[in-house]
């Protein structure tokens, strides 16, 4: 019974395998979806009676294991290289001349030209025949191990067809269908959860699950387009081989691609993609050519982080008709009117856009936009959508300008526009309700109080029950207050008072920034304080002699006016003595100059920190004492490289200089915060 269950399981695994192969790689499935699910359905069924049969690359164990807590790092033992963009014929032709000339060709070049596939790159390893190990590009060098979510995805095989390779190591991108996509928002919508942005969010946020059960659930599908390490092989001649020779053995390609010859063939393609775009099943950015013959893609080598070889020729930021239902203004933190236009939802660029921001009122006027206009909008990959134009020949009759409300629409203050300014205010302060939600969140953020546990939610429980009003509740608040709000046991407010009481003792220029003076970001607050000393010469400079606060480094007539117009204020001056009496003490400036931890470092910053934009991280380190300069040289002390780095850290690496992972400056910082 043993052997015949064994030679079953056997025969199952190799027909559900050759299915796989005829749906995903050939595009061609041989019996319907049910007939499928029966097949899967009686190997599990005798996997279930017979465990010793269960072999690890039954398509049943593409979900094994529990979830993990974290991705292990895998290093690429041939870099993961990112593609140049063109973005015209001409860039195209430019490409085509430079890589004729470094061939020393005259005659047309073929091409494969393929499409730009919209998700994310992955590469996976062949161990005899068999997936080993799958990882994300990461910064091109390092790369997060995915293999247990590869696995997960049933378009990719577990198993590679015929003989292939000992050691094959395969690139290409997971992506998600527009049709999947979809699928999976409204069943996202359905159980009351957060829809995907785009498409590749889509992909790139399902292979990334640390529960590869989840990657199972998503309908994600894979294309190879290239390779990375292989043993026991010797590639054929031709990219558009390669490809064909992948597709043997199992693994699944664009069918889009073609072979093309010189610019024309190049720029046809491009053409016939663009037309063909909004009928493909996948989101695209643009094509990619590749030149044909791999010893000539050897010659040319690479460049920085790109091969001389490839191009990506990108479309254009894609445009949309649609209606201007309403135009909103929303109040930020500094009181800023914000026009907002109201958008019958229009999917563009990759995403359903239902608004844009208009700025500020001079925009409004410049374009001049009105409720039940026709606007042309437009969206280009990550881009934030804009509205491009109005179309006034499709205006109904009636539609009136749009007026500047003279009141604020949420806490009703006089609305102010200087002269000059493009921007409009509300005066109400901490007495708006908008202003002063936003005024306590930044008061407690970070790198101000530094309060923690005081994130927005909290927040806006705080001031939606009305028990803070301005930052000085918060040192008032009592437990009992506290513990009358919900989910907020005893033991959340011990803490939450414990933080609050932990933030009255600052330095000056952390209650500077949190006072969320106009312009007065972390380093004009250090530049101030280095200045004045303490709070009572600032505030006097400022109500009697602004001139005097443009002596500061960096700081202009727009600081002192805002400065001025804040100091000036009854209300504000009140703050700060209630601050004062609440027990809010500083340390004098000259004292933090001593003992700056990091003074005299020279740092340099590359690539995307997360969590933190470049400019917090720069007045993060200078108010430590750092320099923050532009360039590496071997005066540099760290070079800090964030996602994407730039040629800073191969400068970096080649001088010898430490870098820091965006997690240990974050460690740095943390040790030294005050
Ligand atoms: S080739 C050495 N081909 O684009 C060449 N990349 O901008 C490296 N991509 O990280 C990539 N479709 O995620 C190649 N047909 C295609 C592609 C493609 C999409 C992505 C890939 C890569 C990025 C580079």
């Amino acid at each position: 019974m043993s052997e015949q269950a064994r030679a079953r399981a056997a025969a199952l695994r190799a027909e559900i395998a050759r299915h796989d192969y005829r749906y995903y790689v050939l595009d061609d499935p041989q019996i319907p979806d049910a007939e499928y699910d029966r097949l899967m359905a009686e190997l599990k069924a005798i996997e279930q009676a017979h465990p010793d049969l269960i072999t690890p690359d039954s398509p049943t164990q593409r979900v094994g294991g529990a979830a993990s807590a974290a991705f292990g790092e895998v290093v690429h033992a041939v870099p993961m290289l990112s593609l140049e963009n063109g973005f015209s014929d001409d860039d195209v032709a430019a490409f085509d001349r430079r890589v004729r000339e470094r061939l020393g060709l005259a005659e047309p070049l073929w091409y494969w030209a393929e499409p730009k596939l919209d998700g994310l790159a992955v590469t996976a390893i062949f161990r005899n025949g068999t997936l080993a190990q799958a990882a994300t590009r990461g910064d091109g060098v390092r790369g997060e191990d995915v293999t247990a979510n590869l696995r997960a995805v049933r378009a990719f095989p577990l198993t590679l067809r015929g003989r292939a390779p000992p050691l094959l190591e395969v690139r290409g991108e997971v992506f998600m269908p527009i049709a999947g996509f979809e699928r999976s928002n409204r069943e996202a919508l359905a159980r009351g959860e957060r829809p995907f942005v785009n498409p590749r969010n889509a992909a790139a946020g399902s292979l990334r699950q640390l529960d590869p059960a989840v990657t199972a659930a998503r309908p994600l599908r894979v294309y190879c387009y290239g390779l990375g390490q292989f043993e026991g092989w010797t590639p054929p001649p031709l990219q558009s081989e390669v490809l064909q020779a992948l597709k043997e053995w199992g693994l699944p390609v664009c069918p889009q691609a073609e072979r093309v010859q010189g610019v024309p063939g190049c720029i046809a393609y491009y053409r016939a993609m663009a037309e063909r775009r909004a009928r493909l099943p996948y989101q695209i950015d643009g094509v990619v050519y590749k030149v044909e013959r791999l010893e000539e893609q050897a010659r040319l080598g690479f460049v920085a982080r790109a091969p001389r070889w490839a191009l990506a020729r990108k479309f254009p930021a894609e445009e949309a008709l649609t209606r201007v239902e309403a135009i909103e203004w929303q109040v930020g933190r500094t009181g800023a009117l914000t026009p907002v236009a109201r958008l019958a939802p229009k999917f563009v660029g990759g995403v359903t856009v239902s608004s844009v921001t208009l700025h500020n009122f001079d925009e409004v006027r410049r374009k001049d936009v009105r409720v039940g206009d026709t606007v042309v909008i437009r969206r280009a990959g990550d881009v934030i959508p804009e509205l491009v134009r109005v179309l006034p020949e499709r205006r109904p009759p009636g539609a009136a300008p749009v007026l500047l409300p003279e009141r604020c629409p949420v806490c009703g203050s006089a609305v102010l526009k200087p002269d000059g300014e493009a921007v409009a205010r509300c005066t109400g302060g901490f007495s708006c309700a908008a202003q002063r939600q936003e005024a306590i969140r930044h008061f407690a953020s970070r790198l101000a109080m530094d309060i923690e546990g005081l994130g927005d939610k909290r927040v806006e429980q705080l001031v939606d029950s009305g028990l803070v009003r301005s930052p000085a509740d918060l040192y008032t608040l009592s437990c009992e207050q506290l513990q009358g709000l919900e989910r907020m046991g005893a033991r959340s407010a011990a803490k939450l008072l414990r933080a609050i009481e932990r933030s009255k003792h600052t330095t000056l220029p952390r209650l500077l920034y949190a006072l969320g003076i106009r312009e007065v970001g972390e380093t004009t607050a250090l530049a101030l304080a280095r200045h004045f000393g303490d709070l009572a010469p600032l505030i006097e400079a400022a109500r009697s002699q602004p001139q005097r606060i443009e002596q500061v480094a960096d700081v202009g007539p727009v600081v002192a006016a805002h400065l001025h117009a804040f100091f000036s204020a009854a209300a504000h001056r009140e703050l700060i003595e209630k601050l004062r009496a609440c027990g809010v003490t500083w340390e004098p400036v000259a004292a933090i100059r001593a003992h700056l931890p990091l003074q005299g470092q020279t740092f340099v910053l590359t690539g995307t920190l997360p969590g933190m934009s470049r400019q917090q991280a720069e007045a993060a380190l200078s108010a430590l004492g750092a320099k923050v300069v532009g360039s590496v040289s071997r005066k540099t002390h760290y070079v800090v490289a964030g996602t994407e780095p730039g040629a800073k850290l191969a400068r970096a690496r080649a001088l010898g200089i430490p870098v820091l992972e965006p997690a240990e400056l974050q460690r740095l910082l943390d040790a030294h915060r005050r």
